[in-house]
Order: structure tokens, then sequence, then C-alpha cells
């Protein structure tokens, strides 16, 4: 069962994004699916290095947009991506030196950061960005 579902509700109406968070509510699942099936260290190794390094091209997916476009709240969005993506790669770090695993915990975190971030954040951006032709 997945820990999470890409629902209408976490749309934001500009294609690219949309397809984006789509692929990573996947991957959240992935990594999910490969943890309860207590898949080995390698898999789950390889599923996580996969999400961190999605999550990064879509940060600057987003960030391209915002400069491209002159996004006036681009400091602090930035500023989130930024926290998320050091937390990610503290995780993956403690991960390959065998200090953590990924728990259900950390599959919560990474869920509602995700759900919160689209929610509030990126939802925020969207009508700009809109105003300015992207769709
Ligand atoms: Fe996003
Ligand atoms: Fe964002």
């Amino acid at each position: 069962m997945p820990i999470m579902d890409w629902s209408e509700s976490l749309r934001v109406g500009i294609d690219v994004i949309d397809e984006q968070h789509a692929k990573l509510v996947k991957l959240v699942n992935q990594l999910y699916d490969a943890m309860v099936a207590g898949k080995g260290k390698l898999v789950l190794g390889t599923v996580l290095t996969e999400l961190i390094e999605y999550t990064v091209y879509h940060f600057n997916t987003e960030e391209e947009l915002f400069k491209r476009h002159g996004y006036p709240d681009a400091v602090n969005h930035i500023r989130e991506h930024n926290d998320l993506a050091r937390t990610a790669k503290e995780l993956k770090i403690a991960y390959e030196s065998n200090k953590a695993t990924v728990t259900f915990d950390t599959m919560k975190f990474l869920k509602d950061w995700l759900v919160n971030h689209i929610m509030k954040s990126d939802k925020a951006y969207a009508p700009f960005l809109k105003s300015k032709g992207e769709k």
C-alpha cells in the first residue's frame, strides 16, 4: 500500500511542475515499498539516491522559472528547498555510514514535507507564474 497518493488537490496547474510532483510522489512510494518489503541496503540506497537526485532536479526547475520571471518570493522559497536538500543529504550520508536507516518516521517526514511544501509554497507561486504565461 502506498504511503501517499497523487491527487488533483496537489495540482498547481503548471504541467511541467505537476508531472514532476507526480513523479516525486511515485519515488516516495517506491522508497516506502522498499522499506516495508525489508529490501536490502543496496536497493534502498539506490531508491533513496534516485529520490534525492530527482528532488534536486525538480527544485532547479522551479528556481529557473523564478529567475526567468522574477518571482518576488524566490528567496524564501529557495531557502525551503535548500533546507530539505541539506536534510536529505545528511540522511543519505548517515545511511551510507550505517548510522541511520530509512524508517517509517523518515517516510512520514518526507511525505509531510512534500505535501506541505506543494500545498503552501508551490501553490503560492502558481498564479504569478501563470500570469507570466507558464501553463
Ligand atoms: Fe515543487
Ligand atoms: Fe518548491
